[in-house]
């Protein structure tokens, strides 16, 4: 992948992630990750190779087909990014459909068909009590947590996640990681998650990959990764 500035962010990385397994990246800043997770999700068209999701190349679709064929991809980000002002529940079952944005939803009005999935992604999260309350008033794990049951009304098999919990406590880290083991080993999802805590991707990850200037210099099962690779990878020299 080479942005139009020339910079070369992926470099003949290759990558599958299966269902019901969590594999978590690593890497210094710079070193492709979020450029990743954008190729697969196509928020940047890659300049070479190919995206593989239930038998199709995201890569080379556009428009409508590309539309329905990310249906399948649910993002999460560093940051919630939930409506402040609206309750739990609404930023659920308005947040992560296009269809729902229509001008009375906008207005404050709730998508009464969604309710049911909308309750029933808050208690995947284990939020269900507070589905009334202003997202607002959330604390930091609280509302990623809420990111994520509204990235699953989307009924996605896959999941990414950039940096999920990099505002979190070390508490609150460690729930939104063992949420995100869950929805891989229970609910069969294939999750992708890059991390900055290096304890953190040995404690959850079935899978680690190491990242060093847009190549994946390993990926193995986490139980034959060693610490002195993982340091490696922060170890600043030429790339
Ligand atoms: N839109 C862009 N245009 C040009 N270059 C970019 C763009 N986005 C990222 N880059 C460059 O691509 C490389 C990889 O960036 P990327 O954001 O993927 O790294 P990262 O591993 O996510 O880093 P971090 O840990 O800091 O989030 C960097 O050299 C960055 O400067
Ligand atoms: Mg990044």
């Amino acid at each position: 992948m080479r942005y139009p500035n020339g910079t070369e962010a992926l470099r003949g990385l290759d990558l599958e992630v299966r269902a019901g397994e969590l594999v978590v990246i690593l890497g210094g800043n710079g070193c492709g990750k979020t450029t990743l997770l954008r190729s697969i999700t196509r928020a940047v068209k890659p300049t070479a190779g190919q995206v593989w999701l239930n038998g199709r190349d995201l890569v080379s679709l556009e428009g409508e087909a590309l539309r329905s064929a990310r249906m399948d991809l649910a993002m999460i980000w560093q940051q919630a990014n939930l409506v402040r002002r609206r309750s739990v529940i609404a930023n659920i079952a308005c947040g992560a459909l296009g269809r729902n944005r229509t001008w009375w939803t906008a207005l404050g009005g709730l998508p009464n068909a969604e309710l049911p999935a909308a309750y029933e992604a808050l208690g995947q999260v284990g939020l269900a009590h507070l589905a009334p309350q202003r997202a607002g008033t959330l604390s930091g794990g609280q509302a990623q947590r809420v990111s994520i049951a509204r990235a699953l009304m989307q009924r996605p098999s896959v999941l990414l996640a950039d940096e999920p919990v990099a505002s979190l406590d070390p508490e609150a880290a460690t729930d939104i990681m063992r949420l995100l083991q869950r929805l891989a080993r229970h609910d069969g999802l294939a999750v992708l998650c890059v991390l900055h805590q290096v304890d953190l991707a040995f404690g959850f990850a079935d899978r680690i990959v190491g990242m060093r200037a847009g190549r994946a210099v390993f990926d193995r099962p986490t139980g034959g990764v060693s610490s002195d690779e993982v340091q490696e990878l922060y170890q600043k020299r030429a790339a």
